[in-house]
């Protein structure tokens, strides 16, 4: 394994970084010869046609052969404008052929640029009082001080607090530790009319947008919102006039068996943010698409969309992505992954044999599980003990990369894995890739329980 390099910051000063050589199909190598399972579709629900796929190199060399750079204040490029329609050909439910799409660089700008146009919206619609976002705790919605300011990702809010505009929060839909303490269908889902409620206390007048992931991706370790949840978010939005965003950044493309994960719920938002699978890690970029109805008080205004970077649908990222999302529809992996999901979902299971782990949930291929010191009351391991990194350590140790998450209680403590491979994974991979979690669970229960008794 290398040294560690002295000018180039990786995120975490503690962790050693192996170079990585090669990567093909769902497998990852790095400088020592080591083969991984990237069992995180790269560190965080990426990947989803797998890794080294030639189309997408005979895709990006055709576009690099013709220009990779142009002055976007004065031009378009193919690249974008075939995927601006491919995009919208496989819009969820009416938003199918009837959206517009915003082409940006990172989830993170698309949910600030969802946001913003959801702003921009009302203002061009003269009702300008309208700006709060309302989002859920257990939420994270990406990386930049405005978007990690209505995120509710404690973890990554904390520092920076006192540069947040202050934005409302909702306990998530999170039925293995219901905020209300209830339990399906007797709650007759209070996670959900808990927006009313939010709505109402803050003056319909003032709400512009209520955003959510519909399964929860690194806030929550693969929680999917409880059947009947977008439907009563869907009503609520529209009897009060607040636009619904669905982030989208890790469930879109068919990470969840389903090309969007709002049509588990048979919903359609007003706005969708994604990234991630939309080029499977290619190349950066990632997209906005809004109802017609949507950029309709800016178009007929002629107010040009106050958003925006210099790199937005770059030709090699669109090219990327045209060639990924083709491979996603022709090699129909969106059905692959709703079968091999299911069975991964019954192998994982087998872990509730475990002392640790206390859960496990997910959908498609987005799956999770939470690692707990007392099954019987939920008891969460103290955060110092660092479990869910343990975990990860181990695993990774013995070639497969997941990834861990904390603050499924309160936001500190409460310890979670994260798992999606990519789309093309087979049930004989899967099985390897049990086969190793299976040994990394059982070493790292053996190691807590060592810690906790000599404590
Ligand atoms: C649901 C969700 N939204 C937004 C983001 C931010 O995306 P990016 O890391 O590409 O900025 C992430 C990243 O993990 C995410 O999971």
């Amino acid at each position: 394994m290398s040294e560690p390099n002295e000018v180039l910051v990786h995120r975490d000063w503690q962790r050693r970084y192996p170079r990585v050589v090669r990567a093909e199909g769902i497998y990852i190598y790095d400088e020592d010869g080591r083969r991984y399972i990237d069992g995180s579709g790269g560190s965080s629900v990426v990947v989803t046609i797998g890794h080294g796929v030639r189309a997408v190199w005979d895709a990006v060399a055709a576009q690099a052969e013709r220009f990779w750079f142009y002055p976007a204040h004065l031009f378009t490029n193919e690249a974008a404008l075939e995927l601006g329609d491919r995009i919208a050909s496989l819009a969820p439910g009416a938003m199918k052929n009837a959206c517009k799409v915003w082409l940006t660089c990172t989830g993170t700008d698309a949910v600030d640029d969802a946001v913003r146009l959801a702003r921009q919206y009302f203002v061009e619609r003269g009702e300008p009082s309208r700006y709060l976002v309302i989002s859920r705790w257990q939420a994270f919605h990406g990386n930049n001080i405005a978007v990690a300011g209505f995120s509710g990702h404690t973890f990554r809010r904390r520092a920076f607090m006192p540069m947040y505009v202050n934005m409302p929060h909702i306990p998530p839909a999170y039925c293995y530790r219901c905020p209300f303490e209830k339990a399906l269908p007797e709650c007759r889902l209070l996670c959900a009319r808990a927006l009313e409620r939010e709505i109402r206390q803050q003056g319909p007048e003032n709400v512009a947008a209520f955003i959510a992931e519909p399964v929860v991706g690194a806030a929550l370790g693969a929680v999917p919102a409880p059947p009947g949840y977008f439907q009563v978010i869907r009503e609520i939005c529209d009897r009060y006039g607040v636009l619904f965003i669905a982030d989208e950044v890790m469930t879109g493309w068919g990470r969840t068996g389903a090309m969007w994960g709002v049509e588990h719920w048979g919903v359609t938002p007003d706005i969708i943010a994604t990234a991630k699978g939309i080029s499977s890690g290619y190349a950066p970029i990632a997209a906005v698409l809004a109802r017609n109805e949507i950029w309709e008080p800016l178009e007929k205004k002629g107010s040009a969309f106050r958003a925006g970077h210099t790199l937005n649908a770059n030709p090699i990222s669109c090219a990327a992505s045209n060639a990924v999302l083709r491979y996603l529809v022709e090699n129909d992996l969106v059905a692959h992954c709703r079968q091999v999901g299911a069975y991964f979902l019954e192998r994982l299971r087998e872990l509730l044999q475990y002392d640790i782990v206390g859960d496990v949930r997910g959908l498609g291929l987005m799956l999770g599980l939470e690692l707990v010191r007392d099954k019987g009351t939920k008891e969460p391991f103290p955060p110092e003990m660092r479990v869910s990194r343990r975990l990860e350590e181990a695993a990774f140790a013995r070639g497969l990369v997941i990834y861990s998450c904390t603050g499924s209680v309160d936001g500190v403590a409460g310890d979670m894995i994260l798992m999606a491979p990519p789309l093309i994974i087979t049930e004989s991979q899967v099985d390897e890739f049990m086969s190793i979690l299976h040994a990394s669970i059982a070493a790292v229960q053996q190691e807590v329980q060592a810690v906790e008794k000599a404590g």
